[in-house]
């Protein structure tokens, strides 16, 4: 349904084929415009500004709070991607892949952003302040300025440089914050928290943290991908979901349910940040770790601000929580890009090194379709990238051809 000038392409394709004398005598007997194309039998109505289908979370407004106008740039209604590759490396019969990665800011929190701004404008907030490791903040700056409307984030200091640079354009309020983040303890992120809910109360701002336990209405946004996915695929039996904070996996797990769909909800972590996926094997007390250790940007909180509910949403399910070591979570983005094409951030690749783990242990087999959402685009962070990309050797013009004929001799 995304992609409906594709689609045309696909029709129009197929009756020309079916049908090819029909064309040519139509073109024959045509006149051409002033640019030389045939002008439309029936030119279309002018596009309106926004199409249901292309985006927006409108079309699901029974489902979500009540807003005067929703605010959009085109948000939702990702794709369901068949990834027959590696499902076949995989020994699996089905597997597919939510592209939340194609959102107008590259990740799954534009459908947050977009809830959260059309609330805000409604109740009146002067502006928003928000907290985020890059991927909030890109969507609460293009929202908040599509709301008209003003906002500071509080940014995680080490967030990769393709996160920051583009929050430059909005003219958006930022402080970069140090101790929480890659090393960041759980007090720091409460006190951070702490600081934020004050400071909004003092300047009239809404709360725009992506989580449900600060932002319960704005994240119902994200109930839209569970609502998707009963439209796209409702033969899905487990959901792997990259979890941080928590927020996301309570929301799709809320989205799916109202939608009677029994799919197990997987909380897919990085190991040296796993405080829900250890609590859900029994491991810990809380869904609480003192420290994070692990380099995957936006699921390094220690102190997840939703992990209870997540949690209860995993256990509702029966499904469980897998987590995978940086290197693993690496490996599964770089295998991702070259098998199907689909390049994602670390933090989407996690759900994939999940999907590899409970295959490898025999939890997900032939008889499952399980499905991988890839939250934020490979673009977001290309850091450990860029010294690969120095090395490209440099060429004359003249020493080209032999640089294919050694690429060539690989193939
Ligand atoms: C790309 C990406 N994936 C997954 C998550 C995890 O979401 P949550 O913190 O709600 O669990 C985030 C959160 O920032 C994210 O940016």
């Amino acid at each position: 349904m995304k992609r409906p000038s594709h689609l045309l392409t696909l029709f129009v394709r197929q009756s020309y084929c079916e049908r090819p004398s029909s064309r040519v005598s139509r073109r024959s007997t045509l006149a051409l415009d002033a640019t030389g194309r045939v002008p439309p039998e029936h030119p279309p109505p002018p596009a309106p500004l926004v199409t249901n289908h292309h985006g927006g979370l409108r079309r699901f407004a029974a489902d979500l709070p009540r807003v005067t106008e929703f605010v959009t740039l085109g948000e939702g209604d990702t794709p369901l991607l068949p990834l027959p590759r590696l499902a076949a490396e995989l020994g699996l019969n089905q597997l597919s892949a939510k592209l939340e990665s194609t959102n107008p800011t590259g990740s799954y929190k534009d459908r947050v952003a977009a809830m959260t701004m059309a609330l805000a404008r409604d109740r009146g907030y002067r502006g928003w302040i928000a907290t985020s490791s890059g991927n909030a903040g890109m969507a609460m700056a293009a929202y908040g300025r599509r709301a008209g409307l003003p906002g500071f984030l509080c940014l995680v200091a080490s967030a990769p440089q393709q996160k920051r640079l583009p929050l430059v354009p909005y003219g958006t309020g930022v402080a970069a914050v140090h101790d929480v983040g890659d090393g960041g303890s759980a007090a720091a992120g409460t006190r951070l928290m702490e600081a934020v809910r004050d400071a909004a109360t003092r300047h009239q701002l809404f709360v725009a943290i992506t989580a449900g336990s600060f932002n319960p209405d704005g994240m119902r946004g994200i109930d839209t991908i569970g609502y998707e996915l009963a439209e796209q695929a409702s033969d899905i039996t487990h959901v792997y979901v990259p979890t941080g904070g928590g927020g996301l996996l309570t929301s799709v797990g809320r989205g799916l349910a109202r939608r009677g769909i029994p799919a197990a909800l997987i909380a897919c972590q990085p190991s040296g940040c796993a405080p829900i996926t250890r609590y859900l094997a029994g491991e810990l007390d809380a869904p609480a770790i003192q420290r994070c250790d692990t380099s995957i940007s936006a699921l390094q909180l220690p102190h997840p601000p939703d992990g209870l509910l997540a949690a209860d949403a995993v256990r509702a399910s029966h499904g469980w929580g897998t987590d995978a070591d940086d290197d693993a979570i690496l490996t599964a983005q770089q295998r991702l890009a070259t098998t199907e094409g689909v390049f994602v951030e670390p933090a989407a690749a996690c759900a994939v090194a999940a999907l590899v783990e409970d295959v490898d242990h025999g939890r997900v087999g032939p008889d499952h379709h399980p499905v991988v959402i890839l939250t934020g685009a490979g673009w977001k962070d290309l850091g450990r990238y860029t010294t690969m990309a120095d090395q490209i050797p440099v060429h004359a013009v003249d020493t080209v051809a032999a640089a294919v004929d050694t690429w060539a001799e690989h193939l």
